[in-house]
């Protein structure tokens, strides 16, 4: 399926999964598309190692919004510096700022209440979607959140819902409940799984997805499986690559026979993985669009490869 179909009209994507399957440079391959089309994208890291601006080519993403290609802008969100600027952002004068924000019972509550840095964070990265340029515009058409790995993801998705549930009437509160009926309305907003063709990644992402879909009620947009390799064996040479035998000969053949074994494993590995996504994630009750991105040999570390993802993507 069509990414772009399935994210279409949403201005906030929310990209997690597994440490290290590809949440980053999904997001640079998903900035491109979304540029392509004319969108105003800005790509919101959180204390990330800035590989952004090597996979789109750009100046280094540090705390201040740069631009990296047209159309494209980035920004990497520090706790601290987050916490401080949002609640300047929403209460608009430094004094008021330190008249709530460095209030020692406010700055008590902060430090007592889990998930509050990472609300900030997540909360800065939400707000960009609300500014406007000075003809009336949105300033992003898109925000693309690189979020953290799953369980640091979860953790800051509970956030606003802990504030919406919780926090008496006020500021916090609004702010909070403003950005969750935007995180909870599928046509605005929605989660992006990132996942491999492995069995880990895999386990991982249905209980991602659970948690996401039961606990926390959050539209899941799509699933981008990263790292898919062409399969070169059928499923009966796989068989038969597969079949027990005894590899430590030293016969010449034995070599190209153990890297077919290798290969044969893998793909097997691949094959069971996609068929657990598409059964699970794709049933009726779920119906999560899947795409695919293709292994790339060399790893994806320039504009070239990531610019090959994103064709792919569309
Ligand atoms: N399709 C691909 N083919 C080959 N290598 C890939 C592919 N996608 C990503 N990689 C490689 O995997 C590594 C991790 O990618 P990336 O940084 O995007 O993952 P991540 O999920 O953002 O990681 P982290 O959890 O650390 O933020 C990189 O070295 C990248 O080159
Ligand atoms: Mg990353």
């Amino acid at each position: 399926m069509n990414v772009s179909k399935a994210i279409e009209g949403r201005r906030f994507l929310f990209l997690t999964g597994k440490g290290g399957v590809g949440k980053t440079t999904t997001t640079a391959a998903l900035a491109l598309v979304l540029a392509s089309q004319g969108k105003r994208v800005l790509c919101a890291t959180c204390q990330a190692k800035d590989r952004l601006s090597t996979l789109l080519e750009g100046p280094p993403v540090g705390e201040e919004i740069v631009q990296l290609r047209p159309n494209i802008m980035a920004v990497n969100i520090h706790p601290e510096a987050a916490l401080r600027e949002y609640g300047l952002m929403v209460l608009r004068l430094e004094v008021l700022y330190k008249a709530v924000f460095e209030n020692r019972l406010v700055a008590s509550f902060f430090r007592a209440t889990p998930g509050l840095f990472e609300w900030a964070m997540l909360g800065k990265a939400w707000y960009h979607t609300t500014e406007r340029r000075q003809d009336g515009q949105p300033r992003f058409d898109v925000v693309l959140f690189d979020a953290p790995s799953t369980g640091h993801a979860l953790d800051m998705l509970r956030g606003p819902k802990v504030i919406v549930d919780m926090a008496p009437p006020g500021l916090l509160h609004r702010e909070a409940m403003k950005a969750w009926s935007m995180f909870t309305d599928p046509t605005q907003a929605g989660v992006v799984l990132v996942t491999l063709p492995e069995e880990m990644p895999v386990t991982e992402t249905f209980e991602l997805y659970e948690a996401l879909d039961k606990e926390l009620g959050l539209p899941v947009a799509q699933l981008i499986v990263n790292g898919v390799i062409p399969p070169m064996f059928s499923a009966s040479e796989r068989e038969a690559l597969l079949a027990p035998r005894d590899l430590s000969g030293t016969c010449l053949g034995d070599e190209a026979l153990a890297a077919g074994v290798r290969r044969a494993r893998r793909e097997l590995v691949q094959h069971e993985a996609l068929v657990r996504l598409r059964e699970g994630m794709g049933a009726s009750d779920k119906s999560v669009p899947l795409a695919y991105l293709p292994h790339r040999f060399e790893g994806v570390n320039t504009f070239e490869s990531v610019s090959e993802l994103a064709m792919r993507l569309t």
